[in-house]
Parts: C-alpha cells; sequence; structure tokens
C-alpha cells in the first residue's frame, strides 16, 4: 500500500473570489469548487491535500513555514504575490519542499507587470494556463517525482 504525499494547497489573494472576480478571465467556478475538485481528485492521485487560502502576504508565509513542519510538497498560486514578493520566495526556499507554482491564467499572455515571477525559481515546476487542471498536474508531478515509493 502506498503511502500518501501530504501536499499543501495554497491559494494567494483574490482567489477566494474565484466565480464573481473577472468571470471573463477566470472563469465561472468558485474557489470552494476548486477545493472539492482536488479533494476528490486526491485520493486517485495518491497524495493527501490540506488547502489554504489567504490575502495576506505574512499569513501565506506562515502557511508555508507550517507546511515545512506537515507537508512534503506544495502547490501554491500566490496570485499577485508572485510578482512582488520576495519574502515569499525566500519563505519557500527555507522550508526546502518541492514546490510547484501554479496559475490558473498564462501571466505571461497578459499585463507586462506580470511577466516576472518571483517564485519560480524556489518552485520545482511552474504550471500556466491550464485553469484547475493545473492544480491536479501539479499534485500529480509532485506525487510522480517527489512521493513515497513505498
Ligand atoms: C493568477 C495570475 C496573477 O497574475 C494574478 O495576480 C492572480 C491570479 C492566476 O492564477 O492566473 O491573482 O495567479
Amino acid at each position: 500500500m502506498m503511502n500518501k504525499m501530504k501536499i499543501y494547497i495554497i491559494n494567494g489573494p483574490n482567489l477566494n473570489l474565484l466565480g464573481l472576480r473577472e468571470p471573463e478571465i477566470y472563469g465561472h467556478r468558485t474557489y470552494e469548487d476548486l477545493i472539492s475538485y482536488l479533494l476528490k481528485e486526491a485520493e486517485a492521485l495518491g497524495a493527501e491535500l490540506m488547502c489554504f487560502q489567504s490575502n495576506h502576504e505574512g499569513k501565506l508565509i506562515d502557511i508555508i513555514q507550517e507546511a515545512g513542519e506537515n507537508a512534503e510538497g506544495i502547490v501554491i498560486n500566490p496570485a499577485a504575490y508572485t510578482h512582488t514578493s520576495i519574502a515569499i520566495y525566500d519563505a519557500l526556499k527555507a522550508v526546502n519542499l518541492p514546490a510547484v507554482e501554479v496559475h490558473l491564467t498564462d501571466p505571461s499572455k497578459r499585463e507586462p507587470f506580470r511577466k516576472v515571477s518571483y517564485v519560480k525559481d524556489a518552485c520545482v515546476l511552474s504550471v500556466l494556463g491550464r485553469g484547475f487542471q493545473g492544480y491536479k498536474d501539479a499534485v500529480k508531478y509532485l506525487v510522480e517525482n517527489y512521493g513515497c515509493q513505498s
């Protein structure tokens, strides 16, 4: 029986407003829809998921540090902090867990200020523009590449 990989799913600012927020860009499905989709997929993926969302940079850093104690991998959509936060980059480096950066959209195809990702270099993979599926792909990647073999 394979052990399930413990993964923190961390979402940043405004992602709690999915469904309401610019639906022409982010779609009509809600944050709750995202979490139930992921929890439903988790079993088949061989992952145990713990899901968090915060609008606050410091809180996101606390959650990343907590992941360092409790988890074996991180899937993170830092939302707008992607493009500004050296502190989130530092936190991801500090905990030394495999982390995958996920974005619902492809930020490189949007406004110029979204082209830089500070977190990218602290992550083993970036999944861009695949919507909800991107989170599932990120979990699958972590389990396949960093999950327990026994
Ligand atoms: C986002 C892209 C970011 O540029 C933006 O600030 C977000 C969402 C995405 O998932 O596509 O809030 O991270």
